[in-house]
């Protein structure tokens, strides 16, 4: 998989892609990132990516020829299968999303500033737009960042266990049971004795209504989907 990630502020994306899974995820070529700077579009003597909005009010608006230049450029080299804008009005980012794209060949990714990008982007170039939650960041950077890692981390052989993805909360529209591991006891605080059983078919229906009742409890939206 390749996702292209155009943003301004390439240097703030750059401590997710440089730890743990997802540094490893590109160290085996499971996945190729790539960052394009608008700025680097831009066609004045300032650089200038941004200018005011049209109609009046505050905040600046990211301007259409860079994007437009950029974008262009990207599309004549290969094909995408998503255009994505990092949005807060954008749909509701989820699981069923992530294992939408960890199966895509090549994404893009936008990442916009100050009030947005000029809307004529989103009307002739972008093909899905994605919000991670009713709350608006500084930019779209932090969101990518969220989607990028919980789509690469689906993408087979990322993850040495290639089961552990699939048994993580909401991949079978549940919330995950609860987990321990060693010591059995600590401070008289016990391990539910099930797990130290060994017999798996009790193991599996113990986790199924753990996962069943904290979903009721905690999100029993899920349970109505
Ligand atoms: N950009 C700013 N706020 C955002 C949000 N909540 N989700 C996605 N992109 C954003």
């Amino acid at each position: 998989m390749r996702i292209d990630i155009v943003t301004i502020l390439p240097q703030l994306m750059q401590s997710p892609f440089s730890d743990s899974i997802l540094q490893r995820a590109i160290e085996k070529n499971l996945v190729e990132i790539h960052f394009h700077d608008p700025r680097d579009y831009a066609t004045d003597k300032h650089k200038k990516v941004d200018d005011y909005q049209f109609g009046g009010g505050a905040g600046m608006v990211m301007m259409v020829e860079p994007l437009a230049l950029l974008l262009d450029k990207l599309k004549s080299e290969r094909n995408y299968d998503e255009i994505i804008y990092m949005t807060p009005d954008g749909v509701r980012f989820k699981q069923s999303i992530a294992n939408q794209l960890s199966i895509r060949e090549n994404i893009i990714i936008i990442c916009g500033h100050y009030k947005g990008i000029d809307d004529r982007i989103r009307q002739q170039y972008v093909t899905k737009e994605i919000s991670i939650g009713d709350f608006v960041l500084s930019g779209g950077e932090l969101a990518a960042s969220v989607v990028c890692d919980a789509v690469i981390r689906l993408i087979p052989g990322v993850l040495n266990d290639g089961t552990s993805a699939l048994t993580d909360s909401f991949q079978d529209g549940l919330l995950a049971p609860p987990v321990y591991t060693r010591p059995a006891e600590y401070r008289g605080w016990k391990v539910p004795d099930i797990l130290l059983g060994g017999n798996l078919k009790e193991i599996e229906n113990w986790r199924h209504d753990q996962a069943l009742q904290r979903t009721k409890e905690r999100r029993p939206d899920l349970l109505k989907d």
